[in-house]
């Protein structure tokens, strides 16, 4: 691991996830952390808690040289322009997901990222947690031959995810930038994770009435892989009962996950469990945030192409702005 205190770190964005974010950096040893958020209850509250700097804009935080690096937490719609202000100042990229609710200054992202030979990482956490690491590990040894099709299912509710606000007036809820597909786009990253590139070839959409949001509550995503595979990718956020799964066809057996079960599976083609790989005692949710933090400064100090990398995340959100088409707007 290499010395996380060598950088500095300005979170932008102190709601959920970008305290989240600043306390796991504390974590695991950066020193210098820094909070931007517009809104200076919640960021003082957060720097009060790290004893760090905080600043109510972007360019204020960047007079600070000692910050290499910006981890964007904010609301999606502002992540590329920050991303590329951001890269700009030559500072290495961490874009929590989704990359962007457009296509707009994708180009110039990728162009100034590639001239100012940065890291660029979007927060793809899915693929840290134990259940869906084993499932990519197992493929990668063959477990189950070539994989021909997979079922990755995401069922939640969302006015369960953030009790204490009122979710009618949260960016999940904004048709500009909310709805299931931009808010669980987890899983369209782990279908291409799993079984490669891949082309949409339908999808159908139900709106999200029931909650009283103008935006799409559950999404159904076929794809089309270019390995020959399909796949059948489930986002809700209207379904009281949580359910995370994945399951995957190959020519030698099938892998699953489930959420709850706490454990990965391979069967052979008559069904028969061949091994069972079991989530380890105690497992904590908050180690898969820890581990892609560890991942991205790592990648950082010896240059290698993070998981999760920004030509990853613009086939991602390629995707799902196919996905929205049409609907939102
Ligand atoms: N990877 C994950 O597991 C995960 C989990 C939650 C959220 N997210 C993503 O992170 C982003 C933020 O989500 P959240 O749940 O933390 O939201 P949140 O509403 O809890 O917090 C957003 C924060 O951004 C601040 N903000 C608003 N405008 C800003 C601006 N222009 N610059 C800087 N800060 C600004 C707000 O004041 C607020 O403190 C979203 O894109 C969301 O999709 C990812």
């Amino acid at each position: 691991m290499p010395d996380a205190g060598n950088h500095g770190v300005l979170v932008i964005g102190a709601g959920s996830i970008g305290a989240r974010h600043a306390r796991n950096l504390r974590t695991i040893g950066v020193k210098h952390i820094a909070i931007c958020d517009p809104d200076a209850e919640r960021r003082i509250s957060i720097a009060q808690e790290m004893s760090c700097d905080d600043y109510a804009t972007i360019e204020q935080a960047f007079k600070d040289d000692r910050i290499t690096v910006a981890a964007v937490c904010s609301p999606t719609k502002f992540h590329v322009s920050q991303a590329i202000a951001a890269a700009a100042q030559g500072k290495h990229l961490f874009i929590e997901k989704p990359l962007s609710h457009t296509a707009d200054g994708l180009d110039d992202l990728q162009r100034i990222v590639k001239e100012n030979h940065l890291t660029c990482m979007i927060g793809c956490n899915m693929r840290f947690h134990f259940g869906p690491a084993t499932v990519k590990r197992l493929l990668e040894e063959g477990k189950i031959g070539t994989p021909t099709y997979a079922e990755v299912y995401t069922g939640s509710y969302l006015p369960d995810w953030r009790p204490k606000t009122d979710y009618r007036r949260s960016y999940s809820a904004d048709p500009a930038q909310g709805g299931a597909i931009l808010d669980c786009i987890h899983e369209i990253d782990l279908a291409l994770w799993y079984l490669g590139e891949a082309k949409l070839t339908e999808c159908s959409l139900r709106q999200a009435d029931s909650l009283g949001i103008p935006v799409e509550g559950t999404a159904d995503l076929k794809l089309h892989h270019a390995s020959g595979a399909s796949s059948n990718v489930h986002l809700s956020f209207m379904e009281k009962e949580y359910k995370r799964y994945c399951i995957i066809k190959g020519t030698e057996g099938t892998l699953s996950w489930d959420i709850h079960k706490k454990t990965v599976e391979v069967q052979d083609t008559s069904g028969q469990v061949q091994e069972s790989v079991p989530e380890p005692a105690g497992y904590d949710i908050n180690q898969m945030y820890i581990d892609e933090l560890q991942h991205f400064l790592a990648c950082i100090a010896s240059g290698v192409v993070p998981m999760g990398n920004l030509t990853e995340g613009v086939r991602v959100l390629s995707i799902a702005l196919q996905a929205r088409k049409n609907i939102n707007h």
